[in-house]
């Protein structure tokens, strides 16, 4: 008897050891797979890859991955391939993509209104106070009432003044009438088109180039990357260098990702994060002029310079607007940002 007691017990020891050593093998290679395995971030946008956004996109991977020795992965999903405009951000806020760059002209339909003071014609006297409010306590306060959306916004990038394009000549605001203006979905375009007599037609990014084609759109507004490098200079004949408007990003992380983010990584993607938005904010004009001689090399659009006197009637037809969308953007915002402007000329 004592020596079956004896045996069971031997045996149940060697069975215990190898219990421990299994789990032991399966906890050592568990925890190994999951060191190997990055974290992917998703980041997905509307325009070519070959625009500031879609090269700050880039330069982003670069600096993250490389920060993060591997422990990240950023998929990049330019051109609306994952995800189109009317998509993008409640696919972020779902999670099922970690990282946008949205124009601010696309933050309204979220509720957070306040982002289409952007929008606002002339609402800029220079990229400097741009940067000043984008770069200060305006643009963080701004970024601040994402986060009850889902929304954690890290940085501004930059894709500077937009020019205006049709098939007819736009010199003055009266030959804007009754054309088919495509714009991004924000009120303040809204406005700001039918300041100019035109009718204004909110599209995603993606089906503006069709829209133009078709004649579904007669015209359109964006700086000279977009209208490059989404081949609009095929399909508009005339193009002004009005610069009455700005078009700016918001790059956003959905925020239970980013809180979720060990310390440590969150900390090399905020690093990462802002190296990529001085590059990003660096060549955006640089590429805005190369792809406007681009254009103006092409020869298929006439690239019209607006005189000062046509400056200025085009000022006295759409500053009204600043004054128009006040109580849905916030006077003390607009008056904030004038006051910006204000003080840098002092
Ligand atoms: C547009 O829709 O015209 C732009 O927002 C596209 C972009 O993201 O630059």
């Amino acid at each position: 008897m004592g020596l079956l007691l004896a045996m069971s017990e031997k045996g149940s020891m060697k069975y215990l050891k190898l219990l421990f050593f299994v789990c032991f093998v399966t906890l050592v290679y568990a925890t190994n797979a999951r060191a190997q395995t990055p974290i992917v971030i998703k980041f997905s946008h509307v325009v070519a890859a070959d625009t500031p956004k879609g090269k700050g996109a880039i330069r982003f991977k670069e600096l993250a991955e490389k920060a993060t020795k591997g422990r990240v992965r950023v998929d990049i999903y330019p051109n609306s391939e994952l995800y189109r405009d009317k998509e993008e951000l409640e696919a972020l806020q779902l999670g099922a993509v970690q990282m946008l760059a949205p124009s601010l002209a696309k933050f309204g339909p979220l509720g957070v209104k306040e982002f289409e003071v952007f929008d606002l014609p002339y609402i800029f006297p220079s990229k400097y106070v741009l940067n000043k409010v984008t770069q200060g306590p305006i643009g963080k306060d701004l970024l601040k009432k994402l986060e009850p959306k889902g929304i954690t916004g890290l940085a501004f990038w930059d894709n500077g003044f937009k020019v205006m394009s049709a098939n007819k000549r736009l010199h003055h605001p009266a030959d804007f009438k009754g054309l088919k203006m495509r714009i991004q979905s924000s009120k303040v375009l809204d406005a700001q088109m039918r300041a100019l007599g035109a009718i204004p037609q909110p599209l995603g990014f993606s089906e503006v180039y069709q829209a133009l084609q078709t004649g579904f759109a007669d015209g359109t507004e964006n700086p000279p990357s977009n209208f490059k490098t989404q081949k609009m200079d095929e399909v508009q004949s005339n193009l002004t260098i009005s610069n009455h408007g700005y078009l700016g990003y918001a790059v956003i992380v959905n925020k239970k990702f980013w809180d979720g983010l060990p310390a440590d990584i969150r900390t090399e993607l905020a690093a990462a994060m802002q190296d990529a938005t001085t590059y990003a904010n660096e060549i955006a004009e640089r590429e805005n002029e190369r792809d406007l001689a681009a254009i103006k090399k092409n020869g298929k659009t006439t690239i019209y310079q607006l005189t000062a006197r046509e400056q200025l009637e085009w000022r006295q037809a759409l500053l009204p607007v600043q004054q128009e969308m006040a109580g849905r953007i916030g006077k003390d915002l607009i008056a904030a940002i004038n006051k910006q402007g204000t003080l840098d000329e002092k």
